[in-house]
């Protein structure tokens, strides 16, 4: 059993937090949303000079909380890669000045790595094999989780991210910034029939399509066209709109997920990410996996955006194994698990 203090900076929210295995002390997530909604969307160097600002306060907060002391932890993690560069470096170097000055050992984790460990601070009795559907700002990928640190990518998005779409088609409806829980919100309300939208198939050079493949810029497209459509006869339905967008997001990305877990025999998937909050994935997800037997799991919402909880949990199942990182370890805005 170990205990770890954990960093996540790799985007817009200043995350630390203790972990004791699947057990969490204390979580602190900072979110930097109300400085960035402002910009339409994240600016790197601010979230950076942001992080800088709160980072020493947000580790004290996770100690106070916890009603722990250096005595207790066991090592010390942060998320060093993908991400925003500048945002990466200030939680790393952090967590290495802490690990030199506190002679701890310093594990670095791969962001997704922790999205797929969220699920186990929730279901502490979850083992591999699972299967791992991750859907994030940056992120949509079908995982064929093995063990720690043994990860196997079956399906991708070609272009555009699950919760990128999110982002981008609640920007060309004018609604502000995170998109994704805005458009869920006015989902709904609407008609997820009022429009037919394309799910997002991904053409295969043998013929049909990739089975677990996603693509989200042709969906984009057809909203935007959508919109330039109906703009000439206002009110513009934005709840409809929402609404067909969302099921059609929800329909591909359960259509892939359950495929993949049947053909692989792997009877449990989880969730992960920012657009695992959605309400319209999880009901077609639900829906689908008990239809077919299989166990679905989501993150409570507070684990499935970015936070260090799921770093550490991460972390500590590493080190465990006596998996650590050297201090020379550098960031890296992509990196494939
Ligand atoms: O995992 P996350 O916090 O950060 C990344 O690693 O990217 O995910 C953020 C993404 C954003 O695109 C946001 O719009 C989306 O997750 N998101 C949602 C919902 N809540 C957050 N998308 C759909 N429905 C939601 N309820
Ligand atoms: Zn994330």
């Amino acid at each position: 059993m170990s205990t770890v203090l954990s960093i996540e900076t790799s985007c817009d929210e200043t995350a630390v937090a203790i972990v004791k295995n699947r057990q969490v002390c204390s979580s602190i997530v900072n979110s930097q949303v109300a400085i960035h909604e402002q910009y339409g969307g994240v600016v790197p160097e601010v979230a950076s000079r942001q992080h800088l600002e709160i980072i020493n306060q947000a580790i004290a907060l996770a100690f106070t909380q916890a009603n722990l002391t250096w005595q207790a932890i066991d090592g010390i993690a942060v998320t060093c890669a993908p991400g925003l560069v500048g945002a990466l470096l200030v939680g790393v170097t952090a967590a290495k000045t802490l690990a030199i000055v506190q002679q701890k050992p310093f594990i670095g984790v791969h962001h997704l790595e922790g999205h797929i460990y969220a699920n186990y601070l929730s279901e502490p009795s979850l083992d591999p094999p699972f299967l791992s559907l991750l859907v994030s700002g940056g992120h949509t990928s079908l995982i064929y989780v093995k063990d720690c640190g043994v990860y196997e990518t079956l399906g991708e998005t070609r272009d555009d991210a699950a919760g990128e779409a999110f982002d981008k088609v609640a920007r060309l409806l004018k609604l502000g910034y995170p998109g994704g829980p805005i458009i869920d919100k006015l989902a709904q309300k609407g008609n997820a029939r009022a429009f037919l939208l394309p799910e997002g198939n991904v053409s295969q050079p043998s013929g049909g399509y990739h089975p677990y493949d996603s693509s989200f810029s042709g969906l984009k497209t057809a909203v935007l066209r959508l919109v330039q459509q109906l703009e000439n006869t206002p009110p513009l339905p934005v709840e409809n709109i929402a609404a067909s967008f969302q099921e059609s997001v929800a329909r591909s990305l359960t259509k892939r997920a359950i495929a993949c877990a049947r053909d692989y025999g792997l009877n449990t998937i989880t969730v992960g990410g920012g657009v695992a909050a959605n309400s319209g994935l999880r009901h077609h997800l639900t829906t689908a996996a008990t239809a077919n037997n299989l166990r679905v799991l989501f993150p409570p919402l507070k684990f499935c955006t970015d936070n260090a909880a799921m770093i550490g949990c991460a972390a500590a199942d590493h080190l465990d194994r006596g998996h650590t990182s050297p201090l020379t370890l550098g960031v890296q805005s992509r990196l494939p698990l």
